[in-house]
């Protein structure tokens, strides 16, 4: 499935420029989304979008998740860019949360190049492999004023966290680097930055609040919990069930195949239709709701221990990725999740035709990390 932006951007007068244009490339493991942004006067222009399943690239139904070798995802995405009509062929590309691991490390304070030389030692004890076989970078968290430590204010501050400092450290295993170069390389593409997705998926669902959110991606095999505040990431946890679970309990109630429980899925989604009887209604969203039950338990599990943890109350979950478009999500998220709850809607941090506004907010959560990635470059952080 692709989108093509192009054909009704310049019936508007508002042709492709590809200089300037920077691409957002997030290759799920469903699906690749790729974003073309444009920087105008300041704002985001959106010039084109699209998305394409993997599945079929390896004998798989769509929305099914599946490991590819780094030809065949190049395969799919030159195919997208044909399909989208996307002209930019540079920008960033995002890093699966499960290929990396992010940790906050309490370091003494130093000056940036004594950081530079401490760093790789200390991330020995946070990362499993050895460090020469990862690629490592860092920031320094800024400390809340007047609070002794942004991490563990409930806690009482030892002599080392008055001293000390924290530094949130992402490593990425660099073979995992060299198949995307490889991806990058086959399809044409000038990968000027990669990020984590957590880091992408943020800026383009949470606004610029200081008060703790709750992001939940849900993917196809697995879904993303993290903690914001402040624009920092403070939790993070990976869960192994996503929409494809969605589909595969539907698919196993009610006799079907993987194809069909996903059409009716996306669909009708949680809504009851004519078109079945009240049992098979019944038997659709209990399907539906067994795997979204789980993941709610855990959001509400991170957002009780997060809460007493730091004595502050996250009263906002904001539901991004392709399973938050399921029809009906919103309404049964809000009975579930002790917070409130937004469908992020990623697209509306670059400007767009009106007339697109729905169909933007209706495909939006998927898109929440391909925009985020291209968003990073246009301002400039
Ligand atoms: N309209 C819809 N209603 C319900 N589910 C949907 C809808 N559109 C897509 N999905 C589901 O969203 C899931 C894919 O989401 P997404 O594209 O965010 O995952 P991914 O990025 O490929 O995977 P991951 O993030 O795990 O790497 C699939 O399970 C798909 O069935
Ligand atoms: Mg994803």
């Amino acid at each position: 499935m692709a989108f093509s932006l192009s054909g009704v951007l310049k019936s508007l007068g508002l042709g492709q420029s590809q200089e300037g244009s920077i691409l957002g490339i997030d290759i799920g493991a469903s699906s690749a989304k790729i974003v073309q942004l444009r920087s105008s006067k300041g704002a985001a222009i959106l010039e084109t979008y699209g998305e394409i399943a993997l599945g079929p690239y390896g004998q798989q139904a769509i929305g099914k998740a599946v490991k590819l070798a780094p030809e065949k995802i190049a395969e799919a995405l030159v195919d997208v860019m044909r399909e989208a009509n996307v002209t930019g062929r540079s920008g960033g590309l995002s890093i699966p949360f499960s290929s990396s691991l992010v940790s906050v490390l309490d370091v003494p304070r130093a000056e940036p190049d004594q950081l530079k030389r401490m760093i790789p030692i200390e991330a020995r004890k946070y990362i499993p492999i050895p460090v020469s076989e990862v690629t490592l970078d860092w920031f320094v968290i800024p400390r809340e004023e007047g609070e002794q430590s942004a991490f563990d204010r409930v806690q009482k501050e030892t002599p080392l966290q008055a001293k000390g400092q924290e530094v949130l450290l992402v490593a990425i295993h660099n073979e995992t680097l060299k198949n995307y170069q490889t991806i990058a390389t086959n399809a044409g593409l000038k990968i000027n930055f990669y990020e984590i997705e957590i880091f992408s998926a943020v800026r383009s669902s949470v606004g610029h609040g200081i008060a703790p959110i709750l992001v939940v991606d849900l993917g196809a095999a697995t879904t993303k919990i993290y903690i914001v505040e402040r624009g920092i990431v403070r939790s993070s946890h990976l869960l192994s069930a996503g929409g494809q679970h969605m589909t595969e309990n539907l698919a196993r109630s009610l006799g079907w195949e993987f194809e069909k429980a996903e059409r009716v899925k996306r669909e009708r989604g949680l809504a009851n239709t004519n078109a079945y009887s009240p049992d098979e209604n019944d038997k659709i969203k209990s399907a539906l709701l067994s795997t979204l039950s789980r993941i709610f338990s855990e959001v509400n599990r991170v957002l009780l221990s997060y809460g007493q943890r730091y004595n502050k109350n996250v009263s906002r979950v904001v539901l991004a990725g392709g399973g938050a478009s399921l029809p009906g999500l919103k309404e049964v998220a809000h009975e579930s999740l002790s917070a409130e709850v937004e469908i992020a809607n990623p697209f509306s941090h670059a400007e767009a035709p009106a007339f697109l506004e729905e169909v933007l907010r209706e495909i939006g959560p998927g898109f929440a990390v391909a925009v985020g990635i291209a968003l990073r470059k246009l301002k400039g952080s």
